[in-house]
């Protein structure tokens, strides 16, 4: 698949070294696509992986991935314009200073992204998984669960067939409304990481009856 991924830190970086390493197109939209830190990533990356400006990047993109800084998201989105038929990937949390939820509980990111990304079939997802296990190489035999969560089938499909490929178990936790439950989820393993000594490299796994 030919997937954009906005965001060159951790959570981009790390998913760019995932999918190319598995064949995928990668092509990171960036800010900054001409520094020298973004020439160093792509090279030490390899796999052919491209950047690029974020309205470009997205120009032949299937999928389009979101993982920047919540205070970044809606600008991110807003400059890509008509995104219809695009599967949009929120992996955002839409957190605010002092580990908070900067949104209401009766809302969540994962619905803003859909009102800001217009025409675009959003997927909530990998937002509950720390980004150095993104890349898929430190999981072991570890089956860490990724719930994702949208409305539309076929994005939704592209998406567990994307993250099972990275070897995470993925889960299908319904609709985009549901996205509120995934963000405060993301928040309290951040917290059990940071709070509780759990070591940076956790994530849930769902067990099945
Ligand atoms: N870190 C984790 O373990 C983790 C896991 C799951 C989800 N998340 C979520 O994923 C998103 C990205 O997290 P991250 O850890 O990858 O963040 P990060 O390391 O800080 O990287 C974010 C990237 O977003 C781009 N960006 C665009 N506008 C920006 C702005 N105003 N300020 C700073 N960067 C900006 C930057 O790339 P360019 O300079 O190339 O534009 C930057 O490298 C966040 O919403 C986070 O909550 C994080």
């Amino acid at each position: 698949m030919r997937i954009a991924i906005l965001g060159s830190g951790s959570v981009g970086s790390g998913l760019a070294r995932g999918w190319s390493r598995l064949g995928h197109s990668v092509v990171i939209g960036s800010r900054a696509p001409e520094s020298e830190r973004l020439g160093d990533l792509v090279a030490e990356i390899g796999n052919g992986v491209q950047v690029t400006s974020l309205t470009e990047s997205v120009v032949r993109a299937d999928v389009v991935v979101l993982a920047v800084p919540w205070q970044a998201a809606e600008e991110s989105v807003m400059v890509l314009g008509d995104l219809s038929g695009y599967t949009l990937i929120d992996a955002t949390n839409p957190f605010v200073k002092g580990l908070n939820i900067g949104v209401n509980q009766d809302e969540s990111g994962g619905e803003l992204v859909a009102e800001w990304a217009t025409g675009a079939n959003v997927v909530k997802a990998l937002n509950i998984v720390d980004a150095r296990l993104l890349d898929g190489r430190k999981l072991d035999s570890r089956q860490i669960s990724i719930p994702i969560c949208g409305d539309d089938e076929d994005s939704k499909q592209i998406v567990i067939r994307l993250t099972a490929e990275l070897g995470f178990d993925t889960v299908d936790a319904g609709s985009l409304s549901n996205s509120i439950l995934l963000e405060n989820l993301a928040l309290l393993m951040i917290r059990l990481s940071m709070k509780k000594n759990l070591g940076n490299e956790i994530g849930f796994r769902v067990l099945r009856g």
